[in-house]
Order: structure tokens, then sequence, then C-alpha cells
């Protein structure tokens, strides 16, 4: 196999919950689909994985009818030709998979399976979906720095796998832009037409029709690689010009959600032809739940991709803050979570005490604040689902459940005569804000530490209407601090399906980002019609690592995924524009399952010094050590795979630029390589930073290169004292260092008590 170029998964699982219809709210509900042919009665939809068929060439157009005919062979004969068979494939997979997806019964199912060169099969999931600041909040400046040298990203397609795409879009522009690569060859189906912005636009769905009826493509697309577009703003705020990550890339969509979510048979549908037509980069801002690798066509199908040297980013999911909550977790995809940028839509809750609370709105009402109006807060009616008495003219304070103030609570406070609402945050939620646009009332939403000292002023004054308070608002602020800090619905590691390896991988804007909007979907209910929008998730997230992804496969085209993810990871900013250790929700130091290494700096990361390079076969002795040689052959589609071949790596040993050793009383010691991509004559120092109860030991602590490209390996032992191993969840978090003249490449060591201390490889074959 190939080296493993990919290291960019981003799937971006869900959009934040909301209220309001206009925004997606994906529930996981493992759905399947159902047939509705009452021929195949029980009948569900399985991606079957086949054999490659004998004598197949992989580059020839026409092999697609000889891989449809060899899929077709497996479906139970009509006896009278192909037809019926045929009409029955929903996809038929040769690209980063071999297989198709079908509708059948169990008793069909058991069939297709006896057949020769059948590998594996699985009913289907449904899965969830999970600027103008973010740009130059990353450092990204016209003519100058990265955008400069790498042309913008010139050449390079971003393929993204999302809900469809406006393509009519000023984002969508092509002013200035040259034809795409010789080697793509992508199309663009009704309604969208192709420019040399968009080069690439397919549906995998149901009405075969590729515009955007969610927004979520469009958004996501526009912050991968939207063209610069001046004068940009949403409801009069956060003006400015807007450009995705990589504005002279090109863009191709695949459509593979709708509203309702995503089948894994047209994600894995969408891959496969992303591939095919030749993609640089892949984009999934979604994703589900947590399930072995094998058993994942999300995990399997970018197998194949990072194969063939396609970085797949993913999403990480919007399930936090709990624990154990991540999406895309296979070490072979690039998994980000999400933070704020420095940038708030400011509406003020100022107290008649004089006091303060910072909150946020996207209806900004200047004149509210030129009165004072009672404030109400009563615990009966905390919800404001209804209110027994008159509120006609007060500002009414509310508690929500949910990150986005529900609609009905909007406007049971309107109808009962409210002047205006300050939603307290749940708790959950801290000081992460998310906004959505609804012009219904003057309101602000307030982090629950503030919400809990604005509800005691109000109780206060529940016997007569002496307390009073107001709104203010201010427009957009920015350079707000502290920031990053990581949004509270960003999902959590440790990783559920690969325990041993630390994700997620890095942090990247995902709180109220602006970008791109289908002008045809409104966004709240006056039906205002805009064309751009402030949405939140790590599928917002995501976007923004594929556009850096893509600027630096055009200044590093040979780099393998996991190099690109290396240098994103090992450059990553760990400090927020405050100085000081990146913050969660909570506004407590971040760890490094909920940060990841950092956060994304692209200036730095297209110059790393070192990389910790994986390719595909380290990745199967990975899974063999995890998951066995079935799990294997699943994965990589090679029904001929054996271990014995592949060999075998313990979770902790993969080359990853993190580290995650298990507590336990013997010292524990994980091997890594590095290889040289800076000076060809460099020397580099090892520098640990571990808390007391940590102690880490790095042989050789001096590496010395003479040559470009040169490998070197050393040896990191971690100890953690007593008292630390002691009963519950211990997890002690250190930082490795390789500092040279004009590098610092730097890996997490997480030590975590979860982790089981005996490598699974001995016993699994
Ligand atoms: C979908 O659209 C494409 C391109 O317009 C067309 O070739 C294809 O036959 C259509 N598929 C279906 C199922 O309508
Ligand atoms: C595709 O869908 C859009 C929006 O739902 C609709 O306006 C358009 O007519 C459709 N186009 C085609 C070719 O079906
Ligand atoms: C509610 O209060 C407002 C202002 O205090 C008053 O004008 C209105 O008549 C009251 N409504 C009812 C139904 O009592
Ligand atoms: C409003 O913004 C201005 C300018 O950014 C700032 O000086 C002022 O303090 C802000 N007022 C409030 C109430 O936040
Ligand atoms: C780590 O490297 C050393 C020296 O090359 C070797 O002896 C040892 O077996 C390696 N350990 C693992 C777990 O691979």
């Amino acid at each position: 196999m190939t080296s493993m170029a990919c290291i960019v998964c981003v799937v971006a699982l869900a959009f934040v919950l909301t209220a309001t219809p206009t925004t997606l709210c994906y529930v996981t509900d493992g759905a399947a689909r159902q047939s509705t042919s009452q021929r195949h009665g029980a009948a569900r939809t399985y991606i079957v994985l086949v054999e490659r068929p004998a004598h197949a060439h992989a580059h020839d157009a026409d092999d697609d009818a000889a891989h449809r005919r060899w899929h077709e062979s497996f479906l139970p004969g009509g006896g009278g030709g192909g037809g019926d068979r045929s009409s029955r494939i929903r996809h038929s997979y040769r690209g980063v998979v071999s297989g198709f997806a079908a509708t059948l019964t169990g008793s069909e199912l058991a069939a297709v399976s006896r057949r020769p060169g059948f590998v594996h099969a699985f009913a289907e999931r449904r899965v969830p979906l999970m600027t103008t600041r973010s740009p130059g909040f990353l450092g990204l400046m016209p003519d100058r720095g990265v955008w400069k040298a790498a042309s913008y990203g010139e050449g390079v397609v971003v393929g993204l796998l999302d809900t469809g795409i406006d393509a009519t879009h000023p984002s969508f522009g092509d002013e200035g832009m040259l034809p795409p690569p010789a080697k793509w060859t992508g199309a663009c189906q009704p309604p969208a037409r192709c420019n040399n912005k968009l080069v690439g636009a397919a549906s995998f769905v149901h009405d075969n029709n590729t515009s955007d009826d969610v927004g979520h493509g469009t958004h996501t697309a526009g912050t991968a690689a939207g063209h610069f577009v001046d004068g940009v703003s949403a409801f009069g705020l956060a003006a400015g010009t807007a450009a995705g990550m990589a504005p002279g890339a090109h863009l191709a969509m695949y459509k593979v959600c709708s509203g309702q979510g995503c089948f894994e048979s047209d994600v894995l549908a969408g891959m496969d032809a992303a591939v095919k037509d030749g993609v640089d980069v892949l984009s999934l801002s979604l994703g589900g739940p947590s399930v072995p690798f094998d058993k994942d066509p999300i995990a399997i199908g970018a197998f194949g991709a990072v194969s063939k040297g396609i970085p797949v980013v993913c999403a990480g999911g919007n399930s936090g803050p709990t624990p154990f909550t991540l999406s895309n977790e296979a070490p072979w995809l690039f998994t980000v979570a999400a933070g704020s940028v420095d940038r708030s839509f400011r509406a003020t809750v100022r107290l008649g005490n004089g006091e303060a609370f910072d909150g946020e709105s996207l209806s900004q009402d200047k004149r509210f604040s030129s009165k004072a109006y009672p404030l109400y807060y009563s615990q009966g009616t905390n919800y404001c689902d209804f209110f027994d008495v008159n509120i006609t003219g007060a500002v009414v304070v509310c508690d929500t459940e949910t990150p986005v103030p529900p609609t009905s609570s909007i406007d049971a406070v309107k109808e009962a005569g409210g002047a205006g609402v300050v939603f307290v945050n749940e708790a959950d939620f801290g000081y992460t804000i998310v906004v959505e646009k609804d012009n219904s009332l003057p309101m602000s939403q307030v982090a629950a530490a503030d919400g809990g000292k604005i509800m005691g002023y109000a109780a206060m004054g529940s016997s007569s209407a002496a307390h009073t308070a107001t709104i203010v608002f201010n427009s957009t602020m920015v350079g707000v601090k502290p920031a990053p800090v990581v949004a509270a619905f960003s999902s959590r590691g440790p990783s559920a399906a690969g325990p041993g390896v630390p994700k997620p991988d890095i942090m990247a804007p995902g709180l109220n980002i602006l970008a791109a909007w289908p002008s045809m979907i409104p966004v709240d209910k006056e039906g205002e019609s805009i064309n751009f929008n402030v949405i939140s998730g790590t599928s917002m997230a995501t976007p923004h690592v594929t556009g850096i992804v893509a600027l630096m496969k055009k200044m590093h085209p040979d780099w393998s995924p996991a190099a690109i993810k290396s240098a994103i990871m090992t450059t990553s900013v760990t400090v927020d524009n405050d100085g000081h250790a990146i913050m969660d929700e909570e506004h407590r130091k971040a760890s490094f399952y909920t940060v990841g290494a950092g956060h994304v700096d692209p200036a730095k990361a297209v110059d790393p010094g070192l990389i910790y390079d994986l390719g595909a076969h380290e990745y199967a002795a990975y899974i063999c050590a995890l998951l066995g040689e079935a799990a294997l052959r699943t994965i990589t589609g090679d029904s001929g795979a054996t271990c014995a071949a592949a060999g075998s790596v313990a979770e902790a040993q993969l080359n990853y630029p993190a580290i995650l050793v298990p507590v336990r009383a013997a010292p524990f010691t994980v091997n890594r390589t590095v290889t040289n991509v800076g000076p060809a004559t460099s020397r580099y120092t090892a520098h640990v930073d571990a808390p007391e109860s940590m102690t880490v030991k790095v042989e050789p602590a001096e590496l010395e290169f003479q040559e470009a490209m040169e490998k070197k390996t050393f040896a990191v032992t971690v100890s953690v004292s007593a008292g630390a191993g002691a009963a519950g969840h211990v997890v002690a978090e250190g930082t490795l260092r390789w500092v040279s003249r004009d590098h610092v490449v730097r890996s997490p060591i997480v030590a975590d008590s979860s982790v089981a201390s005996n490598s699974r490889s001995a016993q699994e074959f």
C-alpha cells in the first residue's frame, strides 16, 4: 500500500442543538432507513464490503460497469437478468472501499454473506451533522505569511461531504482563479454549475439535487475555501471581508446529508466519488457515536482515502462536556474540537444597583437601554413556558436547558407583555454562549455564574418594582479576552474505540462562526434573507482545519496525511490571548482530552521542524493489535491480509504526535520516531514539563540531524507516583518539547489509569 498521506479527517458531527427549525438539529437515534417496498418485507439498508473483482483496473472508467456487475452478482438472483438486481443497488463503491449498499431482508443478507468474495456487511446508521473573523484570529493576513507562501491554496481541491451548496453564493465566485488541475475528473450536477472555484457538486441523497436546503454545507464550504467577499455582515454585525481558510483553493461538494441527517451508505458513496474525482483533502462535518473502527463506515472509507494520501478531517462531535463523547476517533482521522474566537456580540445586562454582566445577542436594539425596566424572575416559572402574573413592561430572567434559548420561551415572554428577556445558560455550558438570531424581543444570553447573581438581585426585588435592569447593546467587539476558550458542546476524550491514542487532535474556531449562507433559507421567523450567518459546532471548526490542510498540501505536496497532522498538532498554541493556558467552558485549564494538542496555528504549522510520520502499514499493525485479523481485513478491504504479515503495534507505541500511557506501578516506555523536515543540520534538545506526580525520562535527550528527511528514534519513559495511582480515574498530563534553534516540536503526554496497562497485542492473534 502507498504511504498514508491523510491526516486531516475533520468530521464535524453536530450542529449545536437549537430550537428553531432553521438550525440543524440532528438527533443521533441510530435510525435505519427502512425499505418502503412491501416486497422486501422487513428489509433495511446494508453496506456490504466485498473483494475487488478479478482483473479490475483501478483507473479504467469502463471498470465502473464491471464493478457494478460484480456487485450485482451478490444479490439473490431474479433469474430474469440484472434489471431488478441493479435497481436494488443503492450505491456501488470502488474508490475507498470495494462493495455496495443495498436494501436486504435478513435471509437475503444471509445468502449474500455465503457468496465467495464476501468480506463484511453492516446495517447502516443515520448519523448527525455535527468567517470574517476567524482568518484574522488565526493570523492569516492577505499578501503576507502563509496565505502568500501557499498562494492561498491555489490548485488544491477541497472536498466536503455535507448538505449540498448554494452555488450562486458570492463566496463561490471564481474571479482570478485558474481552472482545476488536469487530474480533476469531477463535475457539477444541477442546479449547481461549475466554475473555477466550485469544480464539483454531486448528490448522493434521494432528491439527486445538489442545492443546500439546510445551510450547513454552504457554511462549511465557505469556511474551508470561500473566496474573498467584501462588505460582509450578518444582521449588520461582524462586518468585514469574509474569506475561507484557503481562499484560492477549488471546492467540490458531495451532498450526503439532508435536514434529517446523513445515512452512512450515502456518506461512503460521497467519499468514494471524491477520491475517484481527485480531491486533495476531505472534510466531514458529520459523524455518529463511537463504534469499533471495523463497524464504522466512515473510519473504513477514510482508511482507503488516507492510504491514497488524502487527509480526512472530521468533526469530533457536539456531545460535550461529558467525557467519552467523541466521534471520528480513528488515528488515521484528524479529529477536531471547537473553541471560541475573540469576538463577542455584546449585550450587557446592567442592573439597577450598577452591577453589569456581559452577555451576547445577535439581535441588537440600541434604543432599548434608554430606560430601566422592572426585573422579573420567578422560581415557579423559571423556564418561561407560561406566566401567572402580569409581566408587562418587565425584563424577564429565564433559565434554559438547551444551548440556544427555545423560541417557545421567547414567545411566552412576548405574549405576556415582557419588554425583554435575559437567558441564563444551563449550568453545564459555563461561559460558552451559543447565539442564534431571534428578533422577537430584545434579549441577552449570559453565563450561568452571572445568571445566578442576576436572579439573586431579581428575587430580592420580587415584592416591589424596586429592582430594575436594562440591556446595553454594544455590537460586535473584537479582541475579547480570554480567547480561545473550549466550547462546552465540543466532545471530549478519551476515545472509546481506540483508548490508547489521545483524542481529539486539535482545536479550531467553532463557536458563533460567521460564514456563507444560502439566501433562500430564512434564519428567523420573520424570514429575513441574509447571505452570511452565525452558527456553531465542531462542524464549523472542522473546515477551518481542512482549509489549513489545503494550504499545507500546496506548500508540501509530498507530505503524508500523518505528516500534515503532526505538523499542525506539534506547532499548535496552548495559551490564550491573555497568556494563560487555554481554558475550558468553566474557565479551568483545559485537559488534552478537551482541547487536543492545542489551538491550530497555520503560520507555525507549515514549518514544524520535525514530524511524526505514519503510513498504512503502521495503521494496519495498530488495527491488528487493537482489533485482530478479521477487522484488518474489513478495514483494509484486503481479504488476504494477515496480522502475521502486518505485524502488531500496541496503541501506545503507534508513532502518534501525542503520547498516552497507562498508570501503573512500573515505569512505562514508548518509542517514537521523528523525521527531519527542517534545516538539514539541526540539533534538538528534549524539554519536559510535568506535574510532580509524573516523571518523564527521554532517551536520548538530544537528537542531531545531518540530513533532510533523516529519522531518529527515542524512548520516553513515564512513571506516575503512588498516591496518584489510588482508586478512581487518574489522569496526569505533561508535555515533551523538542527544541532547536528555530523550532519547538511539542507533544502532549497523558497518563491515564483507565487505559489497560497490558497492551492487547500479545493475545490478539
Ligand atoms: C442524477 O443526476 C445526474 C446528473 O444530472 C444524472 O446523470 C442521474 O441519472 C440522476 N440520477 C437519478 C437517480 O435521477
Ligand atoms: C433543487 O432544489 C432546489 C431547492 O429545493 C429547487 O429550487 C430546484 O428547482 C431543484 N433543482 C432541480 C434541478 O431539481
Ligand atoms: C399589566 O400591567 C400593565 C402595566 O403595569 C397595565 O397597563 C396592564 O393593564 C396590566 N394588565 C392586566 C391584565 O392587568
Ligand atoms: C462598548 O464598546 C466600546 C468600544 O468598543 C467600549 O469602549 C465600551 O466600553 C463598550 N461598552 C460596554 C457597555 O461594553
Ligand atoms: C524501543 O526502542 C528500543 C531501542 O531501539 C528497543 O530496544 C525497544 O524494543 C523498543 N521498544 C518498543 C516497545 O518497541
